[in-house]
């Protein structure tokens, strides 16, 4: 059968991972979270000391950028795929608020994206992969066959991320995490390199009044279509 690539781009806290990871196991394709690559990048640079001045000084992490090697592994109790960082698990580590509140300004750094982009592209050149981030149809692969932009409302969002954050055990407040998701959309969006935009031949998906079963199956018709081409 046919292979694609499946990029799957969109605001935070859309659900994006949810449905890609649902996509690849039903396509016995390989699932790639980008994010938790920028994330992992973010947790290093805070790890050695790198962000905690304030200033946005980022040359330490530009130079140290060829030490950070970054692997995904399969987690043989959940089957799901983990981020490895140095040869470290980190994938809980990278999903606090504090790695969140500072991710979008390390994604913005023209060195690390360059860095994760071709890693990106390594990943995805075989075909049969769902990638999900920000940039993945406009930019590692605009040539991918299938394209979705998700999307909901900035408060149904914080909703969902309170939820995951205050099950996870963390102390937040909901006023805390809706800024989390307001300041990350404004970065995302403005920032000069690959900002956030829909391509102009995604679908898009407003998931604000939907559940996680239609949105699957929109999607995943959709792909059986491409595939069967
Ligand atoms: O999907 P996420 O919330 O885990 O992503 C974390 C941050 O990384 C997000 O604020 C934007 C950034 N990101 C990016 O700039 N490009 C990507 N392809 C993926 C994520």
């Amino acid at each position: 059968m046919k292979k694609i690539i499946i990029a799957i781009d969109g605001y935070s806290s859309t659900g994006k991972s949810t449905v890609a990871k649902r996509l690849a196991k039903a396509l016995e394709y390989i699932y790639v979270d980008t994010g938790a690559m920028y994330r992992a990048v973010t947790l290093y640079a805070l790890e050695c000391g790198f962000i905690d001045d304030g200033s946005d000084n980022f040359n330490p992490l530009i130079k140290a950028l060829d030490a950070i090697v970054l692997r995904f592994e399969q987690n043989p109790e959940t089957g799901q795929s983990e981020i490895h960082l140095n040869n470290k698990n980190v994938e809980h580590k990278i999903r606090t608020l504090e790695v969140s509140s500072y991710v979008s300004k390390i994604a913005a750094i023209p060195e690390v994206r360059k860095k994760l982009v071709e890693q990106q592209q390594q990943m995805g050149a075989v075909k049969g992969v769902v990638m999900d981030g920000r940039d993945i149809g406009t930019v590692v692969f605009p040539e991918a066959e299938l394209k979705l932009f998700m999307t909901a409302s900035p408060a149904k969002r914080a909703q969902r991320r309170y939820k995951e954050l205050m099950e996870r055990g963390e102390e937040v407040t909901y006023e805390a995490v809706l800024k989390n998701v307001q300041d990350r959309d404004l970065i995302d969006s403005s920032r000069d390199v690959s900002p956030l935009v829909k391509a102009k031949d995604a679908m898009v998906l407003d998931n604000s009044n939907m559940g996680h079963e239609e949105q699957f199956q929109r999607i995943y018709q959709k792909a059986l279509e491409i595939i069967n081409s």
